[in-house]
């Protein structure tokens, strides 16, 4: 699936705007403050229906206005199928449409437009806490495993249930232990296979991207290991009820990055840390296109902390996968993109939004 056509009302700064991308590459260009993240926003919240700059409800509503209205086209590359799709948000309520019908559950959305961003807040992957891994690694998963969804929302409902009971009623906690160690195995089993088939991916863009040889990526489950789950959660109960909370559990997993015995994050310049969260990123993506599938790959501020050459890398290997990118830059003479096939340039000012033929 590639974004045929987009169009926005009322996003930040951006008034009205209708545009065709091409199915490959599309090099958004513009100065300062112009609106290129604001457009890249846009085509986020089309496919999550939540901005990745503001968790602040409606933010990115344009002053003055009542609402933000986006609409998009979905075309398959395997047939010339078009699917519709659209949003809408006003500070009280929101509105997904697919096909013209309204939906309530965003996942019908994200499962046909997988989306990933990388924008100069992407080094936080790596230097904020293990939540942010949790979820890139689960994003993964969700796209792999159609019932993950459901595994992991049983999981989530048994975590919050026995916390409770760990609060307020301590005599039940156990009656959960069940439901907790069933999904926490099926969990664990579908992140440790994606890791497995992601991570010769990753090392493989790792050694296109640096020169960070022998860096090593491992993944924490969040319990011990050779102990069943169910008998930790007995070991730990007193303390477990102390606390009011489940220490052990998927919950508690992460991703570990080091390079030479040390997390990334300590060890890495942070051009190096944007490379590694490239890689990663980018393995992710290009999973999508084993499966006949592909993924749109959003990159705000491709130049910034990046040098001429790893520019000319990260552009490299973008052109070796089927994603659909968007790149946004004050200087569209930064990017090297002659080896693109297809290519689009779209020129924003002040909110407007113009191709350049
Ligand atoms: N709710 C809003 N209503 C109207 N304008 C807004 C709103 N929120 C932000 N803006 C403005 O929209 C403009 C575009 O912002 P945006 O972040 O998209 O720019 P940009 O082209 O990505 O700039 P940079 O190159 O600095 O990253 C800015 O001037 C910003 O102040
Ligand atoms: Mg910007």
């Amino acid at each position: 699936m590639s974004l045929s056509f987009l169009e926005i009302h009322n996003l930040r700064n951006i008034n009205h705007t209708k545009i065709e991308p091409a199915p490959r590459l599309n090099i958004i260009f513009g100065k300062n403050a112009s609106g290129k993240t604001s457009l890249l926003e846009g085509i986020y919240l089309l496919g999550l229906a939540r901005s990745f700059r503001s968790h602040r409800a409606g933010s990115y509503i344009q002053m003055e206005q009542q609402k933000t209205t986006l609409h998009g086209k979905l075309k398959s590359e395997q047939s010339e199928n078009i699917t519709a799709i659209g949003f809408e948000k006003s500070l009280k309520n929101t509105e997904l449409k697919l096909k013209g019908e309204k939906i309530r559950r965003v996942s019908e959305i994200a499962k046909i437009l997988p989306i990933q961003i990388l924008g100069p807040e992407s080094h936080s992957l790596l230097d904020s806490g293990p939540s942010l891994r949790r979820k890139f690694l689960d994003w993964g998963v969700f796209h792999v495993e159609h019932n993950y969804f459901e595994v992991w929302k049983r999981y989530r409902r048994a975590l919050r249930q026995r916390n409770s009971a760990l609060r307020t009623n301590p005599r039940i906690v156990s009656s959960w232990d069940n439901e907790f160690c069933e999904t926490a195995e099926q969990i664990d089993n579908f992140r440790r296979e994606y890791l497995a088939s992601l991570k010769p991916r990753f090392l493989d863009n790792l050694a296109q991207l640096t020169d960070l040889e022998g860096l090593k990526i491992s993944y924490r489950r969040g319990w011990a290991k050779d102990n069943p789950l169910i008998n930790q959660l007995k070991t730990s109960l007193e303390r477990d009820k102390q606390a009011g909370y489940t220490g052990r559990g998927p919950h508690r997993a992460d991703l570990v990055i080091e390079y030479e015995g040390v997390s990334v994050d300590q060890r890495l310049s942070r051009g190096q840390q944007k490379l590694v969260v490239y890689a990663l990123k980018l393995a992710q993506a290009s999973l999508f296109d084993t499966r006949n599938q592909s993924c749109l790959v959003l990159i705000d501020d491709l130049q910034s902390e990046l040098d001429e050459e790893h520019r000319s890398r990260v552009l490299q290997l973008l052109s070796n996968t089927e994603s659909q990118i968007f790149i946004t830059t004050t200087d569209a003479n930064l990017l090297e993109t002659s080896y693109w096939p297809e290519k689009k340039m779209f020129h924003v000012e002040h909110g407007n939004i113009q191709e350049v033929v």
